[in-house]
């Protein structure tokens, strides 16, 4: 028997130990820098000439590793390779499936610091924020291998006298997984994972920002056991190799999490039948947020500062569950936001190997110009509070901003900036703060603050989104206790960490047998 699950516990950096073994797994990442990374193709290394080059986004200098790129034929060999693996692995056994799973999850997390230590480099996450990504990935191993276990003689149905009936989930084919660069370990290890317990074999294609943390996953996985041509690491440019996985024959699943734009792209083109292709593809997308903090005339407004800053600023607000938006009861709006404003300012910016940093860089330039042009919209919509000021010179650094006034339909509260940016506007009534919550295209997640029982029963019911939570932050769900996804154009809210993720990689057969 499985302990029953429990998510990983996070480390507690106010305890020295942990700040010098963090420290050590540092210099450990810093010595094995500018690497070259191949893809992995029916568990052979391939290099290739051209190369992603990963950079630290805090210093754009330092080189973090050199991944080969694949091409379309790289692509093709690795479908070639994803299907014939897909023979013998789908009827491997569920419980040695997830035995792998469990290994990959011990490898990890016997090198977790490594692999946050990979992502303040890579990604460039706070220590907290890194430990927190590594802890998910962790989670994401334990809890669907867990799932899968339960999964595996099916559920209960009825037999009528004379007919014994089963259902049973059988896994489906290829699954292309395209993670996004913000977890760069968790939703990278989740997407990728989830399929490949299922019995699905993978084709993993990692964001360009973060591909070499994405590699040493891979070889975990192959040191857990997974064998060759089941996991396929193929990084490479979306224009090149992204549209030819989507719209591949071989492609049975789409699992995907990124932007709003790619998303619908790879929505649509996933439902053309294309020669040689006898089945629908599955897709499972999770897109932007545009994420509400809704705060009540008797809400205490420390709770509700704690819930914003960690809201809009944890990660620099590089988050799809960020709180970019606040909208406060016209009597606590003047003394929250003074409160923030006072908070804000006393957050610190800079290189995240240094913990004393509550924020480090965004990830890249584009990132960084796409920011600092909503900082200039929301100069000419609303009121600058605090904030607006960055610099590219060795990073890509911006300082967490706070704005107010906006109106409600203005482009800072309604469109995604991903960045550590929040826009306050102040509601008559309450009733009034959560019909503009829900004007956004999005329904990914949202925050109530308030000590009236009855106003939270109203969110509940009227508050349209995904991940709900009251008198806290609306990001950090964990793995098996806050399932995720969103509503609306979030994406098809597959919940993922949830009880049923898993059997979204699976087709439900009906076995009915007369006695
Ligand atoms: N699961 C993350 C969060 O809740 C977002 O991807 O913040």
């Amino acid at each position: 028997m499985y302990t029953p699950y429990k998510h990983e516990p996070f480390t507690d950096f106010t305890d020295e130990k942990n700040q010098q073994a963090f420290t050590r797994a540092l210099e450990t990442i810093e010595k094995s820098l500018g690497r070259d990374y191949p893809l992995v193709i029916n568990g052979e290394a391939v290099t290739t000439e051209d190369k992603l080059v990963s950079i630290n986004p805090a210093r754009k200098e330092e080189v973090i590793g050199r991944v080969s790129k694949a091409t379309t034929a790289h692509i093709d060999q690795a479908f070639q390779a994803a299907s014939i693996a897909f023979e013998s692995w789908r009827y491997t056994k569920p419980e040695a499936r997830a035995e792998m799973l469990f290994r990959a999850a011990a490898i990890m997390r016997r090198r977790r610091h490594e692999f946050s230590a990979l992502l303040v480099k890579e990604a460039g996450k706070p220590w907290k924020e890194a430990d927190a990504d590594t802890a998910e990935a962790i989670d994401f191993m334990e809890y669907y291998a867990r799932q899968m276990i339960e999964l595996k003689d099916g559920k209960p149905i009825n037999s009528r006298e004379g007919e014994y009936n089963q259902y049973v989930y059988q896994p489906i084919g290829v699954t292309v997984s395209i993670p996004p660069w913000n977890f760069a370990c968790a939703i990278m290890v989740g997407i990728t994972v989830a399929p490949l317990v299922s019995g699905n074999t993978v084709l993993l294609k990692p964001a360009e920002p973060t591909p070499v943390i994405a590699a040493e996953f891979v070889n975990i996985l192959h040191e857990a056991g997974v064998p060759k041509g089941v996991v396929n690491f193929v990084p490479g440019d979306p224009e090149a190799i992204g549209d030819y996985m989507v719209d591949h024959p071989k492609t049975s699943i789409i699992s995907f999490t990124g932007s709003r734009a790619t998303g619908t792209r790879i929505y649509n083109r996933a439902a053309v039948i294309q020669e040689n292709q006898f089945h629908l593809k599955r897709v499972i997308i999770e897109m932007g947020g545009k994420d509400t903090i809704v705060v009540d005339s008797d809400a205490d407004l420390e709770v509700a500062a704690d819930a914003v800053i960690q809201s809009a600023f944890g990660f620099s607000g590089q988050k799809c569950s960020a709180g970019s938006r606040v909208i406060a009861h016209q009597d606590v709006y003047e003394e929250l936001l003074s409160i923030i404003e006072e908070r804000t300012q006393r957050l610190t910016v800079g290189d995240p190997v240094d913990f004393k940093h509550y924020m480090g860089p965004v990830v890249n330039q584009k990132a960084f110009d796409k920011i600092t042009g909503y900082i200039d919209i929301g100069r000419r919509e609303a009121r600058l509070v605090t904030g607006g000021e960055s610099d590219d010179s060795t990073g890509y650094f911006i300082q967490p901003t706070v704005f107010a006034d906006a109106t409600p339909d203005s482009r800072i509260m309604q469109e995604e900036i991903f960045g550590p940016v929040v826009a306050f506007t102040s509601a008559e009534s309450y009733e009034q703060a959560i019909e503009i919550a829900n004007n956004t295209e999005y329904g990914l997640t949202g925050a109530v603050i308030s000590r009236t029982i009855e106003h939270l029963e109203y969110a509940k019911q009227r508050f349209h989104v995904g991940n709900l939570y009251f008198n806290r932050n609306c990001t950090g769900a964990i793995v098996g206790y806050h399932p995720f996804g969103g509503f609306k154009m979030s994406g098809t809210d597959a919940k993922a960490g949830g009880p049923d993720y898993l059997i979204q990689h699976m087709h439900p057969k009906t076995v009915s047998q007369m006695l």
